[in-house]
């Protein structure tokens, strides 16, 4: 019976001992653990055969079977330390990063030069007090040219060539709507900056476009004279494209204003018109309901593209339309 129950514990051992040492996973080996050492498992039922044993036996027999659970036990253990080192090794070498591989490309956006001129000019501004005023760029004949001292039949509208709609709007040929719009809901004194988008019919070529940007100035309030408008513009001028840079001031017409002025600027080596300006004609401020006798004001609208193209020396109006990301990604 010894001998038998002796044979037993060792067929377990020696089997338990290979199962262990060829397993290669975590759950196996907890399975083999449950197969062999748990409450019903194989070594239990070996020591259920104890009770045969005579007296004397059996503490013998209990001291080896103890013997091997714990060799058993130990084994286990061991075991289980090198599997689990191991799945960490394994995962540490799977998730090294090596950092001498490419990075991904991911392409980096910029800002049109159009855009970071138009952001550029209302820094100025909105550093000088004005706010930022913005109206629709379908107008009315009224606020368009009416409101603006152009009345029908001005020789005046022929400078606009304008795109009319069916339906008698138009899209507006400048920003000086915006002037309008804004002074009939507002009291002076008044310090605005507009941009937008203009529309004429225009050919074009290396300077003009159907298409352009503007932005509008209009100040209105008590006392106003001309050399405010001059100093102002001169002062935006000087920030917007350095001290250096030669400017001059031609005396001009708009219908708008009286007196009215250009503003000139160097660029490749000769005079680029880059603004119209002037004091805000009396008929204007009466439009909109200001007395004329009380409030002066001053007004100024600029294109957007010819600025930018004096800012970055570009040679035609038309690169800054043409989307050509070799052009684009100079700025
Ligand atoms: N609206 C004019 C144009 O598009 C530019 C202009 C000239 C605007 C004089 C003004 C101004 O506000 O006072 O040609």
């Amino acid at each position: 019976m010894t001998i038998s129950l002796e044979t037993d514990l060792q067929t377990l051992q020696q089997s338990a001992q290979a199962a262990i040492a060829d397993c290669e996973d975590l759950d196996a080996l907890d399975k083999l653990r449950v197969q062999y050492l748990g409450k019903k498992g194989e070594l239990s039922l070996i020591l259920k055969g104890m009770g045969k044993l005579s007296a004397e036996e059996r503490p013998r027999f209990g001291a080896i079977a103890n013997e091997v659970k714990e060799a058993l036990q130990q084994q286990l253990d061991t075991r289980k330390t090198t599997l689990q080192n191991a799945a960490i090794s394994a995962q540490l070498a799977a998730e090294t990063l090596d950092v001498t591989m490419p990075g991904a490309y991911r392409p980096l956006g910029r800002r049109h030069p159009l855009n970071s001129t138009v952001d550029k000019v209302l820094e100025i501004f909105v550093g000088l007090g004005y706010t930022v005023a913005t109206g629709p760029q379908v107008e009315t004949d009224y606020y368009n040219f009416e409101a603006l001292n152009i009345p029908a039949d001005h020789p005046a509208r022929d400078m606009q060539d304008t795109f009319f709609l069916k339906d008698g709007r138009l899209l507006r040929t400048h920003t000086s709507p915006v002037q309008i719009r804004y002074m009939e809901n507002h009291e002076p004194p008044i310090r605005i900056v507009a941009p937008g988008r203009v529309y004429r019919r225009d050919t074009v070529d290396a300077t003009h476009s159907a298409v352009f940007h503007q932005v509008e100035l209009l100040a209105i309030d008590k006392g106003l004279a001309f050399t405010d408008l001059k100093g102002t513009i001169q002062a935006f001028l000087k920030q917007m494209f350095g001290e250096s840079l030669p400017i001059r001031f031609r005396a001009s017409y708009f219908p708008f204003t009286e007196p009215s002025a250009e503003v000139d600027v160097q660029w490749q080596g000769k005079w680029l018109e880059v603004m119209g300006c002037g004091m805000v004609d009396p008929n204007v401020m009466k439009a909109v309901g200001y007395d004329p006798e009380v409030y002066t004001g001053f007004a100024a609208g600029f294109g957007v593209e010819r600025f930018a193209m004096v800012l970055h020396q570009i040679d035609d109006i038309r690169r800054l339309y043409n989307s050509d990301l070799r052009f684009l990604r100079q700025f």
